[in-house]
């Protein structure tokens, strides 16, 4: 969306993971924010705090939204004042259908007083779902859906303020227009943990790398961590997996949990070097180079549609960055460790996202490994051994060009 944001993936905290319905609410925001701030987040990107459903109660006679009153007893200015007062940026999520998922009012025939009333909070950041409106399962999409969307956004940019907007249909049909529509865009259903990782992200993203770049991003959801509910969860080494597919996708970082995040997670969440991947100005989404994984399609996910098995294969993604490539060696076998042998002259294939990179001149890279934090000096070949069910090892190289 041509509004001045989302140059890069946004990067932050969002309620739904941790607290669904049952604690969103001025005292938890708190919580969060100042949390944020103590773990230096703020510092390493993650700047915006957004509240996902269940804060709305009802419509006012002036047809303006009015916030659950035991939970947010100040209102939604009071509380946006306070993570302004962290330096953090404020988010809201609305529905663009007559109610949002979790039934609570929506926009649908508002979206002009909503856009005005969340700007007057002073929401940087708004999430639009997409339950209960025109089509919310077609596919493709209704010119309906796409034109209730164009409204919002239209309200949106005429309050003059430049607000991040996050659409949250679910279905990946909506790549193709979403950079008309937002700064980033849902490709599928829920990441509750890895399961879903597979079939709504990894199984889909890499068809897409076409549509996402500077100003809009696909986005896969949001990170779903090791210590957060027991329903929201993946192994440690998987949430790292997460992060740094994550990063080569060109992902939105947003953090699902953070009271009980763990040390794990946390060390995971602050590796800069997989934030800068993450963050590189380039802005271009990484593909799959490599897999022996069995052929799919881009398929249409719907919320209903029945969860495809993990396959028992591995899958090497890369992404071109400033100075180099950054590339993810993933294990999918739940079962056994895999040893996977990769050249890294084999970063280079047909897709777009590398027209115009050093390709295909070169043998040889300097490698460095972004867990371990270490150089792996000049290599021809990167070999590991990666453990079962979701095990994977990330890597920067930089090509050495051989002088003419
Ligand atoms: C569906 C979205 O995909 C979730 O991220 C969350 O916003 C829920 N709706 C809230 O009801």
């Amino acid at each position: 969306l041509d509004n001045g944001l989302g140059l890069l993936p946004q990067m932050g905290y969002n309620t739904w993971n941790d607290f669904e319905c049952e604690g969103v609410s001025a005292k938890n925001i708190s919580k969060v924010a100042d949390k944020m701030v103590e773990l230096g987040l703020p510092a390493l990107g993650y700047e915006y705090l957004i509240i996902d459903d269940c804060w709305a109660d009802h419509r006012g006679k002036d047809g303006k939204l009015v916030p659950d009153r035991n939970a947010f007893p100040h209102g939604m200015k009071h509380v946006a004042d306070y993570v302004h007062s962290k330096g953090l940026k404020f988010g809201i999520y609305m529905d663009r259908g007559r109610w949002t998922c979790a039934g609570r009012p929506g926009s649908q025939g508002y979206e002009e007083v909503d856009a005005k009333t969340f700007v007057s909070w002073g929401a940087d950041y708004v999430k639009t779902d997409s339950c209960n409106g025109p089509d919310s399962l077609e596919d493709p999409p209704s010119a309906a859906a796409i034109a209730q969307y164009q409204l919002f956004r239209d309200a949106l940019n005429a309050t003059g303020r430049p607000v991040f907007l996050a659409l949250s249909g679910w279905h990946n049909w909506y790549s193709p227009y979403g950079e008309s529509l937002a700064n980033s865009w849902r490709i599928g259903y829920d990441v509750r943990n890895w399961q879903s990782a597979w079939n709504f992200a990894i199984r889909v993203n890499g068809f897409l790398s076409d549509f996402g770049g500077p100003g809009g991003w696909n986005d896969p959801d949001m990170l779903v961590g090791s210590s957060s509910k027991t329903a929201v969860q993946m192994t440690p080494q998987q949430s790292r997996t997460q992060f740094s597919l994550w990063s080569v996708m060109a992902a939105p970082l947003l953090l699902g949990s953070m009271l009980s995040m763990g040390h794990h997670d946390l060390e995971t969440y602050t590796n800069t070097e997989v934030i800068a991947v993450d963050q590189d100005p380039l802005g271009i989404q990484g593909e799959i180079v490599w897999e022996n994984c069995p052929l799919r399609k881009r398929t249409n996910i719907k919320q209903s549609q029945f969860y495809d098995e993990i396959p028992a294969c591995q899958q090497v993604w890369a992404r071109p960055i400033t100075d180099g490539f950054a590339i993810v060696l993933l294990n999918l076998d739940a079962e056994k460790p895999a040893n996977v042998s990769f050249a890294v002259s084999d970063v280079c294939w047909s897709s777009q996202a590398f027209v115009g990179k050093p390709c295909n001149f070169f043998e040889e890279a300097s490698v460095r490994d972004l867990w371990r934090k270490e150089h792996l000096g000049i290599r021809k070949f990167i070999n590991v051994t990666l453990a079962r069910d979701g095990a994977s090892q990330m890597f920067k190289i930089k090509p050495i060009i051989p002088q003419a």
